[in-house]
């Protein structure tokens, strides 16, 4: 870890995660996090206001963590970055309110970053700078996407997307017909190794050969399963619900991983990158594991406490903007629900955002 490398604090609070991480470079140092998940568990689902109100609870004992965990003072920081978007508008504005009085307050640039650009960027607080340019598959609860990104800091583009549920929002709603609590990928991803994957032929979206070669569609298999449930409940015959996670997790896992190797094929690159909450799973590990190395494709994938929502994603995203001397954001950075994937960071209008430059804007600009 080379000292001339930049600190960076960056803060997430897209969803139901208030992530605080600190990294030198490529380097991690912190990586503190408070979730609200046990919070909205009774709703089977994130609860906006719930969220936004535990953000504002935890923002500052959990940047306090961070950079006690750092063992680094907030003064020899060179840049401090935040999750503009996309994500739930009032969570993403206590992160965004925090970062720009954090930034007005000690005279440090401020970064407003893409969050899934920042999905993308964490493996290289685990492998080292990522391969330019990079295939990204990013599955998450709110989405699910292949990325073809030549630079993270600048230039990202979507290959395909989902085009109705994400990979994570099937996970979660298949868990509730099962009445396997939220959120449902990890439990059903424990269930799913004591079950046959090959058990029921759950149907694979937009598989066909006049289908998007890389969109995905979950919402068929999604109703397919609930339906084969009630049919089973119906006659009164007692669910496998480990086959059914299985064989539904086998379904979901097989179109991401099918997609993603075509993709780096069809675009001659060599390796695949994959993150977002359901990189945890290890089933999807495994079969991409697998069909990476048939296909002559090297896979990276952070481990599963860099997958989910982190501070850290934010803060190495932060520290490739200053090391690539991107254009800082205005403190008239809003939170943008629906940021472009396009767009991995949020530039100012400003030339250069200097600590004389923070000193000139109006205390009101913090409120904007
Ligand atoms: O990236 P993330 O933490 O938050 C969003 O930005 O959405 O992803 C959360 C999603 C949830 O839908 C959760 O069920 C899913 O990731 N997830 C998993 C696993 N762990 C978390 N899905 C499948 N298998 C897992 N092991
Ligand atoms: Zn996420």
């Amino acid at each position: 870890m080379a000292a001339d490398e930049p600190l960076v604090l960056g803060i997430e609070t897209s969803c139901d995660e208030t992530g605080v991480g600190i990294v030198r470079g490529t380097t991690l140092l912190a990586d503190a996090v408070a979730s609200s998940v046990d919070t909205h568990a009774r709703f089977g689902g994130v609860v906006p206001e719930i969220a936004s109100r535990a953000h504002l609870e935890a923002m500052v004992p959990t940047i306090e963590r961070a950079l006690k965990e750092a063992g680094v003072s907030a003064r020899d920081l060179d840049g401090i970055a935040v999750t503009s978007g996309p994500g739930l508008a009032g969570a993403l504005l206590v992160g965004v309110s925090a970062a720009k009085a954090y930034a007005y307050a000690l005279g440090k640039p401020l970064y407003g970053v893409n969050h899934l650009a920042s999905h993308i960027c964490v493996d290289q607080l685990e492998h080292g700078p990522l391969p330019e340019p990079t295939m990204a598959l990013l599955v998450s609860g709110g989405h699910s996407s292949l990325l073809l990104a030549p630079d993270i800091t600048s230039d990202v583009r979507p290959l395909g997307a989902t085009i109705d549920d994400a990979a994570g929002e099937a996970f979660d709603k298949i868990a509730r017909v099962l009445n396997l609590g939220f959120p449902g990928g990890p439990v059903i991803d424990r269930l799913a190794k004591e079950g046959d994957p090959t058990s029921i032929a759950f149907p694979r979206g937009l598989t066909g050969p006049r289908d998007a070669p890389y969109d995905f569609s979950f919402s068929g298999l999604k109703t397919s399963v609930a339906r084969w449930i009630e049919a089973r409940r119906a006659a009164g015959e007692e669910v496998p619900v480990r086959d059914v996670a299985a064989s539904f997790q086998e379904a979901v896992v097989d179109v991401l991983t099918r997609k993603a190797v075509r993709a780096c094929k069809d675009e001659g690159v060599d390796h695949l990158m994959i993150g977002g909450g359901v990189a945890a799973n290890s089933r999807l590990r495994a079969l991409a594991e697998e069909r990476c190395e048939r296909a002559g494709v090297r896979l990276r994938v952070p481990r599963p406490g860099l997958c989910t929502d982190n501070g850290a994603m934010v803060a190495a995203l932060g520290a490739e903007m200053v090391a690539r001397n991107r254009r800082p954001s205005d403190l008239e950075l809003s939170a943008d629900s629906s940021l472009p994937v396009t767009e991995p960071h949020v530039p100012g209008a400003h030339q250069q955002h200097t600590h004389d430059h923070v000193h000139e804007i109006s205390k009101d600009n913090l409120y904007s």
